[in-house]
């Protein structure tokens, strides 16, 4: 991750920044690739908890990336409010993680739920936390945050 600069900063957040932040900043960087938009962003994630810090994504979220193309380049970190309010975007996994950032002193006007992105739906709705379930839910994780990166993505690129 480089100083702040002119590109768009997009941080998105999880709990323990091991399985759904890690996949979405993977998922995101992939696509804003893919339209050549990539140098425009600055992309990172991070975890409103600190027990997994310095840990690669969860094998799972690695496995279900990996299927699709996508590499998942992070390690996790935790939520740091002296710097992390610079990024203009803050895509919170769910309702939760939302009330610990807002509670963090996040700007609320940075702050967004991740499916809020998702032209599909209305209302508000979170990722589920899939660590302690099975494969399928880092499944239904993946499709969840592809709509809603490639949602994302749309609004920030004309
Ligand atoms: P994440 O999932 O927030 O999507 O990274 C979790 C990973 C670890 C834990 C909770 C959620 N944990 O309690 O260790």
């Amino acid at each position: 991750m480089s100083e702040p600069s002119d590109r768009i900063g997009v941080l998105f957040v999880c709990l323990g920044n091991i399985c759904r932040s890690p996949l979405a900043e993977g998922l995101f960087i992939h696509l804003a690739r893919d339209r050549g938009v990539l140098d425009r962003f600055e992309v990172d994630s991070c975890g409103t908890g600190g027990w997994h810090v310095g840990k690669q994504a969860d094998p799972r979220s690695i496995d279900v990336a990996r299927r699709h193309g996508v590499e998942l380049p992070s390690r996790a970190r935790q939520v740091d409010a002296a710097t992390d309010w610079r990024f203009d975007h803050v895509l919170a996994m769910d309702r939760s993680n939302r009330g610990d950032l807002l509670a963090l002193g996040a700007p609320r006007e940075r702050v967004s739920l991740m499916r809020a992105w998702d032209a599909t739906l209305d209302g508000e709705h979170d990722v589920p936390d899939p660590y302690y379930g099975g494969a399928d839910g880092f499944d239904e994780v993946y499709g969840m945050l592809e709509r809603a990166c490639a949602g994302l993505l749309d609004a920030l690129v004309e």
